[in-house]
């Protein structure tokens, strides 16, 4: 549990937690196991910049949650890719990496320099941990051009693009948004949300898209916001 998750109350007044299920008895919890948390002690030191770090493990639990529902996909290029494919953005000004994806164009030589540079840091983060070759080919070919590239070469390929585009319409991919252009959640939902749909490659990430911003939509409903004002008063 994080600090954050502590309960600030009881209601109830009674303990229920012999209630709870364990945590392997639960579909569709995330975590990394051996092999990825490994890749990650590695792979963290690049991703300090601009939120890449909870970005790519947010991007994670999506993959993950898309490969239960498509089980033919190889996990085992598709959760060293996610992990590594933004590694390449520490290789670039933390000013220009923003203006390198603002809305309106953006700069695509340096959209295409942290793919190239994320494909080289991720050959020498998974030779270090001892992957096979022809699997260190597959994650690299897929995380040099999984911005730039606009057809899908494989499954693992398409996986992967759709749980780093899903992470916009999560509520941290969009309070991320909104800092990095000084716009609202509403902004930040419609800017996302615009891209995260119809570019997307699997049908089950179109349908997790269309959840989490159904969701986004409603937390800014005015309803919403008239029932927070209710509970504050
Ligand atoms: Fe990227
Ligand atoms: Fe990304």
């Amino acid at each position: 549990m994080t600090t954050s998750s502590r309960p600030r109350v009881n209601h109830l007044g009674r303990d229920v937690s012999s209630r709870i299920p364990a945590w392997d008895a639960v579909p569709g919890l995330v975590a990394l196991g051996e092999r990825d948390e490994a890749i990650w002690a590695l792979a963290a030191p690049y991703l300090t910049v601009r939120d890449n770090d909870a970005h790519s493990l947010f991007s994670y639990g999506l993959a993950a949650a898309l490969l239960s529902q498509l089980p033919e996909a190889n996990e085992g290029i598709v959760l060293p890719a996610i992990l590594l494919h933004d590694t390449g953005w520490s290789t670039v000004d933390e000013r220009e990496a923003l203006e390198a994806i603002a809305p309106g164009g953006g700069v695509p030589e340096l959209v295409l320099k942290h793919e190239k540079e994320g494909a080289r840091i991720a050959r020498e983060i998974l030779t270090t941990v001892g992957l096979p070759a022809s699997d260190i080919d597959r994650i690299t070919e897929i995380i040099d051009g999984h911005d730039s590239r606009p057809d899908s070469m494989s499954l693992e390929d398409s996986i992967v693009k759709d749980a780093d585009k899903l992470w916009r319409v999560t509520p941290h991919g969009r309070a991320v948004v909104c800092d990095w252009f000084g716009i609202d959640d509403d902004e930040s939902l419609r800017l996302c949300a615009y891209r995260a749909y119809s570019e997307l490659f699997t049908e089950p990430a179109r349908a997790m898209s269309r959840a989490l911003v159904a969701v986004g939509s409603m937390q800014n409903s005015p309803q919403l916001e008239l029932v927070h004002q209710r509970e504050q008063s």
